[in-house]
């Protein structure tokens, strides 16, 4: 009796274990994919002639042209897996590298080296928006600015900010609510509006996860400032 008890008390276990393991995975799955992804290209070199045409930077579909910055990025993931910024095959921001948090996340790109400057992020649903409006202004011209909602960036922003980051491209700034997801890049001193913005209303009858929308992709070639 004792015996059949433990059994089944142990089959419960594992069917939770199990059970658990498989809800992570779902919820962590862009992130899998994504490191191994890298970790095939760095433990097969042998294999590399092989996979190297689909094995372009930052695991786009397609090369990008002479003299531009290759790019790829993710939003949050409901609350639980950060946003993830990748430029000319560095990651600039992700859960693993730790520099990700609820809110507005900010990467800041050199526009005529690519490199990296700056990475924030500014908790916008429990913290204050002056810090925003500050690291805003004072973005120096010519810069790449990538930017990417994680769960809830709306609720304290305002309009003075909303203002700043419509200055640097973005159409969909001025709408965006609570938990809705977008992904942008622009830069300070844009005359245009940048084609590289995406954004999702957070809507409970179209959700993808109950109170949050679907994770928001997007890629492609930032031309390089030439002046
Ligand atoms: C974002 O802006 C684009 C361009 O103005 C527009 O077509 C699109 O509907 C906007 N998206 C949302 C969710 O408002």
């Amino acid at each position: 009796m004792m015996r059949t008890g433990g059994i089944l008390k142990l089959a419960a276990l594992v069917s939770v274990f199990f059970l658990a393991a498989f809800l992570a995975f779902e919820l962590l799955e862009i992130n899998l994919d994504f490191h191994f992804a890298r970790m095939f290209a760095r433990s097969a070199p042998v294999e590399e002639a092989a996979t190297k045409q689909s094995r372009y930077k930052c695991g786009l579909s397609k090369p990008c042209p002479e003299g531009h910055f290759s790019f790829k990025m993710a939003s949050g993931a409901a609350s639980v897996v950060g946003p993830k910024i990748c430029l000319d095959d560095h990651i600039l921001m992700s859960g693993v590298k730790n520099n990700v948090g609820r809110g507005l996340n900010i990467a800041l790109v050199n526009g005529r080296t690519g490199l990296l400057m700056k990475t924030e992020f500014f908790d916008l649903w429990a913290g204050d928006v002056n810090p925003l409006i500050q690291f805003l202004n004072k973005i120096e011209d010519g810069t790449i600015v990538m930017m990417a909602t994680f769960d809830d960036s709306a609720t304290k922003l305002n309009d003075v900010a909303k203002q700043l980051i419509s200055d640097l491209g973005s159409s969909n700034i001025s709408s965006l609510g609570f938990r809705d997801n977008w992904i942008f890049v622009g830069g300070k001193g844009i005359k245009t509006k940048s084609p590289f913005e995406q954004h999702i209303k957070n809507n409970a009858e179209s959700n993808k996860y109950e109170g949050w929308p679907e994770v928001l992709e997007m890629e492609g070639c930032i031309p390089r400032r030439q002046d």
